[in-house]
């Protein structure tokens, strides 16, 4: 029996039914991959059903965590986290990080499965390169939590944990408003607002993560009406997600693009006022080109206004420095107790909470999803929200690097 053949059904109802049944096949039942359940509940119309055990649900499992890269601090702080969690839970876990290659992870998630992995949960590099992985574990009834980034064009996606991503954009695109004087942190149009024009440029991050797409519409949706007035002019003409999109989310890329952008549209001695970034790792990167042709080297000292995303401790010191403007914090440690949570529920045989069952449609059908809330960050709340929740000490903040 698979729960790849849509047929199956959960004798428990609800939401993520599907997820928790393959877990049942692949975990509960005992034997790893592909085992059976010891029981099966009553069939309904014809559809297959499967029943849950009881007991030590998930005790003993192994679950694989792929992740994409150690280069970004975010991701080893996730990649740790989530492995703590679930081991403080009883999980063996296989961790294993891609330094941001394809064929690197596709290999780490095929050994996975080869060794008997229960439950993989996934951060994917490219989210539409991992469909024959999928199609191995559907057929395993391994069951797939998609990890911050949605996989696409595959079934076999189970739950989606992460953050309101378009929400992310929008906040970036209000950080971004607020530092130009146009709009108070809640977004609210400032009265006496400058009238303009002033100059931005846009930066997306990679086309493969369907995180970026959502993270440039919010943030779009949010700049686009001082676009349409005339308070905010995109000089370069730099508008589609495509020329402004950063493949592996790159700060030397990014460097590069706002180096040739400085030169080719800023040249002639126009101002450049802000610009939007999608991530701290990018946002490092166009800040090391713009104090590059000498602005700067702080805000007050005439920096342009960048944004960020992830509260990387490198990033949390230039905002503490008024270097960057800002960041989104999505705090890791929640996004690694939820999906904890997740693989618990699908173990147990509980259909875990969703907040969103709408918005993340993977190409192929809906995943059901848990989105958690983020903060963005100025150098003012650095205190309370970075230092106050732990994140990051006041030592790590003034040296810019995690000990
Ligand atoms: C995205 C993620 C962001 C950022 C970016 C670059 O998928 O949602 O928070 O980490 O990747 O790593």
């Amino acid at each position: 029996m698979k729960v790849s053949t849509g047929k199956t059904k959960f004798w428990a109802g609800g939401a993520g039914v599907l997820a928790a049944s393959a877990l049942v096949l692949a975990g509960c039942g005992g034997g790893g991959a592909g085992a059976g359940a010891k029981e099966e509940a009553p069939a309904e119309s014809g559809e297959e059903t499967v029943a849950v055990e009881g007991g030590d649900c998930g005790e003993g499992m192994v679950v694989g965590v792929a992740m994409p890269t150690q280069t970004s601090e975010r991701w080893i702080a996730d990649g740790n986290a989530v492995k703590e969690g679930l081991e403080g839970a009883g999980y063996t876990v296989d961790l294993q990080f891609a330094n941001d290659d394809i064929p690197t992870q596709t290999q780490q998630i095929d050994q996975m499965i080869t060794n008997g992995a229960n439950v993989l949960v996934i951060a994917s590099i490219d989210g539409t390169a991992l469909s024959s992985q999928l199609d191995a574990a559907g057929a395993a009834g391994i069951p797939v939590v998609s990890y911050d980034r949605l996989i696409r064009d595959n079934e076999n996606v189970d739950f989606y944990v992460s953050f309101d991503n378009y929400l992310v954009g929008v906040a970036q695109g209000t950080a971004l408003l607020h530092g130009l004087g146009l709009v108070e942190r809640d977004g609210t149009p400032v009265a006496d607002a400058p009238k303009g024009p002033m100059n931005i440029e846009l930066f997306a991050g990679s086309a493969d993560d369907n995180n970026a797409g959502f993270f440039f519409n919010g943030a779009m949706d949010t700049i686009q009406p001082y676009i349409d007035e005339g308070t905010l002019v995109v000089k370069s003409g730099q508008t589609a997600f495509d020329q402004v999109a950063t493949l592996r989310w790159s700060q030397e890329a990014a460097q590069k693009r706002m180096e040739d952008l400085l030169s080719s549209t800023y040249a002639d001695g126009s101002e450049l006022a802000g610009v939007l970034s999608p991530f701290d790792g990018i946002s490092r990167g166009i800040i090391t080109a713009l104090q590059g042709v000498g602005l700067g080297p702080t805000i007050a000292e005439g920096l342009p206004i960048v944004t960020g995303q992830d509260a990387e401790i490198a990033s949390i010191k230039l905002i503490n420095e008024d270097i960057q403007q800002s960041t989104i914090f999505k705090d890791t440690r929640k996004l690694a107790d939820r999906s904890v949570q997740v693989v618990q529920d699908l173990a147990c045989g509980v259909s875990p909470e969703a907040n969103n069952t709408e918005d993340y449609d993977n190409g192929v059908k809906v995943v059901p999803s848990y989105l958690l809330d983020v903060v963005t960050i100025y150098k003012d709340n650095i205190e309370q929200e970075i230092v106050g929740s732990g994140y990051w000490t006041a030592e790590e903040v003034e040296a810019g690097v995690s000990k």
